[in-house]
């Protein structure tokens, strides 16, 4: 995802996840992704009778956090950590839980944060810069094999070969501690005629960031406990931006609801515990579009357990 607002990160499809989450119900809801609090902002200043929990990994979200608590006490509490510690948390069981997966715009856009190859800034992508290692230290001492898995799995980049080898050859050379000095150093080796639309770099920087991040194991480890966290006719609402996080809500609902998870599975003998409230994934409109070009790429995905 990227983002174009230094200042603020705009909530995505606010209504329609108010809905998908029905939050005029009241009780007890999670964001499980605060953010900038966008999300979190519009759920409690709309909805009286929410109390929201919200969780974010980021340690700066901490002070925008505060920053609501200051506004809506003891309606909102924030925990700072990652989703798929909700089950460690002590949460009632709860009516609606929320993800919006991927990094925010004030993440994107902070060059001291390492994302953007926009930027000469130590490369680091780290949500949670407390923990793990940054991205230039990944590229610097991880394997083949742990480099394919990120750009080629994580990235979906075609040229995943060409591009291991690069960093490979450029270990100890200055050119992989920057986010525009390695951005370069791809479009220098690669043909711009592949990347027509996008920086060649733009896919490498998506597998770099999610591998990590452990994102996609992350979504994997939370679904089943934000399911297990629901009330009984409680809804999990999901937004995804590419495919891979996509594919694993995708075949969570479809576990849930008791169908196949793919096309390869043939037949399915699990129970139906849950039922899917979005047969087409809602996307934003063009008017959303046109205002937050972000979101263009957002696929909303909602789920109710019985
Ligand atoms: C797209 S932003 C959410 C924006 C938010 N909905 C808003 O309106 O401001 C995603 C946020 O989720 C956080 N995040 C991503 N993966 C996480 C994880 N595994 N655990 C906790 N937080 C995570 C990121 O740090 C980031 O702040």
């Amino acid at each position: 995802m990227s983002g174009e607002n230094a200042a603020v990160h705009v909530p995505i499809m606010p209504q329609k996840v108010a809905h998908y989450l029905d939050l005029r119900r009241g009780g007890d809801f999670l964001d499980s992704t605060f953010g900038g609090g966008g999300h979190s902002r519009y759920f409690l200043e709309n909805f009286p009778d929410i109390r929201l929990f919200a969780v974010d990994r980021d340690p700066e979200a901490k002070g925008r956090a505060a920053a609501l608590k200051q506004l809506f006490g003891e309606r909102f509490h924030f925990f700072c950590t990652t989703f798929s510690q909700i089950g460690a948390l002590s949460l009632p069981f709860l009516r609606g839980i929320f993800f919006d997966f991927g990094v925010s715009s004030l993440q994107l856009d902070d060059p001291s944060r390492g994302f953007s190859f926009r930027y000469h800034t130590k490369l680091d992508m780290r949500m949670d810069p407390t923990r793990g290692i940054p991205a230039r230290e990944f590229l610097e001492t991880a394997s083949r094999w742990q480099l394919e898995e990120a750009i080629r799995d994580c990235g979906e980049e075609r040229r995943w070969r060409k591009i291991v080898d690069l960093i490979l050859e450029n270990r100890g050379s200055g050119a992989l501690q920057y986010a525009d000095s390695f951005a370069a150093l791809i479009a220098e080796n690669l043909p711009a005629k592949f990347y027509k639309k996008i920086h060649p770099a733009t896919q490498t920087f998506q597998g770099l960031r999610i591998a990590i991040n452990g994102e996609l194991e992350e979504i994997r480890g939370a679904l089943p406990r934000a399911f297990d966290l629901l009330a009984a006719g409680g809804r999990l609402v999901a937004l995804s931006f590419h495919s891979l996080e996509d594919r694993i809500v995708k075949r969570f609902f479809n576990e849930k609801s008791g169908k196949t998870v793919d096309r390869h599975e043939k037949y399915s003998d699990r129970p139906r515990v849950a039922t899917i409230l979005t047969k087409r994934p809602e996307v934003p409109d063009s008017g959303e579009i046109f205002t937050n070009h972000r979101c263009r790429s957002a696929k909303l995905r909602a789920l109710e357990k019985f």
